[in-house]
């Protein structure tokens, strides 16, 4: 067991921490989550042991205190960060800028500090497309200029900034930034999946609260879009894929040691209506939606180059988008049956 690299997952109580802990696991490493819970369910470190059928050290601490931070990496002989630990919401960052840049910057600030302080040398960071802004020019290539049109996508610009500045003057640092487009979707023993303690924003959830009648229906933002149907398109990722870029990042950081910054979608969109309609299908359920004016800061259209990533990492995704809509289905079904 102690020879095994032994990763600290920020935020792994959270949607893609979760699953990337499990694919840690599987894949030979040890995992020790650090979470505050503010937006994760208490019982997810329960349901992942239950799943690995191991222990899984948590320690309950918030990335803005800096001497818990300073501790726990200290103590904790990692071999390696995953730092997802952030606040995601940007109409919450517009409102709340400061809340922001405390999580998302000093956040991240006192993990390296930490990891400084400890000798840990090697991070993976969580950033996004959100960065791009609204770039005209598609598929959305790694050299697309950073563009970021809120302060939840400046926190990721800031966060990347920092690694690459402390990249260059210690090149022993061993760098991973992934920067995930939509992430959607659930592990296959229905156990954990996509269940935030505040009111979601993103599609899909949004989208599984009216399956399980939670919500009325869904609002579509604007159907007069410069795309076939007229509603927006995003490039979807399962979260299993996701959690798969993560191993193979950590993999490569210890591989051959170089530090990597790369986009990690599947290179194909679909529109607002295209997902419902899968979702229904897959759900057998009625999604009723009306549609509204556009969502301000949205784009038309986003979809990743995937090339980077499969060269640098040998990553490629493998789930399709029913795949994604079917499983966070059975995942919410499997919630409902439990409460
Ligand atoms: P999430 O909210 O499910 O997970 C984040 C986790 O961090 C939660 O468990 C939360 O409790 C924890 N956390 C928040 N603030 C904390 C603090 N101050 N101290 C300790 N823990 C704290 O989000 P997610 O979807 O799993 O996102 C993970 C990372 O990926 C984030 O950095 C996010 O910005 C990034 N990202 C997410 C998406 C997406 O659409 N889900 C897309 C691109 C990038
Ligand atoms: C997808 C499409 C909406 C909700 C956001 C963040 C980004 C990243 C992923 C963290 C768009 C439409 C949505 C609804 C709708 N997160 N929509 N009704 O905006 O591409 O990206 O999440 O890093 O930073 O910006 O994702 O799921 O909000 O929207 O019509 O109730 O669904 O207009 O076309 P987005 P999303």
């Amino acid at each position: 067991m102690a020879d095994r690299p032994h990763v600290l997952l920020t935020g792994g109580a959270g949607f893609i921490g979760s699953h990337t802990c499990l694919a840690l696991l599987v894949a030979g490493f040890r995992v020790t989550i650090l979470d505050n819970f503010e937006n994760a369910q208490a019982d997810v470190p329960a349901r992942l042991e239950q799943i690995a059928g191991c222990p899984i050290p948590v320690e309950r601490a918030d990335i803005r205190d800096a001497s818990a931070v300073a501790g726990i990496v200290a103590r904790g002989g990692f071999d390696a960060v995953v730092h997802f630990a952030a606040r995601k919401s940007v109409p919450d960052s517009v409102a709340d800028p400061l809340g922001y840049y405390e999580t998302n910057c000093t956040g991240l600030l006192n993990i390296l500090a930490a990891m400084r302080a400890a000798g840990v040398r090697r991070i993976v960071f969580s950033s996004s497309a959100a960065i791009y802004g609204m770039p005209e020019v598609m598929p959305i290539t790694e050299d697309t200029p950073a563009a970021p049109l809120n302060p939840y996508a400046e926190t990721k610009v800031f966060g990347e900034n920092v690694l690459l500045a402390m990249g260059r003057a210690d090149p022993a640092m061993q760098i991973g930034i992934l920067r995930y487009f939509n992430p959607v979707g659930a592990h296959p023993s229905g156990l954990i999946g996509e269940d935030p303690s505040q009111p979601p924003g993103n599609l899909v959830p949004v989208i599984g609260r009216v399956a399980t009648g939670q919500l009325e229906q869904l609002t579509v933002f604007g159907s007069d879009w410069p795309t076939p149907d007229g509603t927006g398109i995003r490039d979807y990722i399962h979260v299993e894929d996701l959690a798969r870029g993560h191993v193979l990042s950590l993999q490569a950081l210890m591989g051959d040691g170089g530090s990597h910054l790369v986009n990690l979608g599947t290179g194909k969109g679909y529109s607002v209506l295209e997902v419902l309609r899968t979702y229904a299908q897959v759900s057998g359920r009625d999604i009723p939606y009306r549609i509204v004016d556009r969502r301000p800061g949205d784009a038309a259209v986003s979809y990743a180059a995937t090339e980077r990533a499969r060269a640098v990492l040998g990553f490629e995704a493998r789930h399709d988008l029913r795949a994604m809509c079917a499983s966070n289905w059975a995942y919410l079904k499997g919630r409902m049956a439990a409460v």
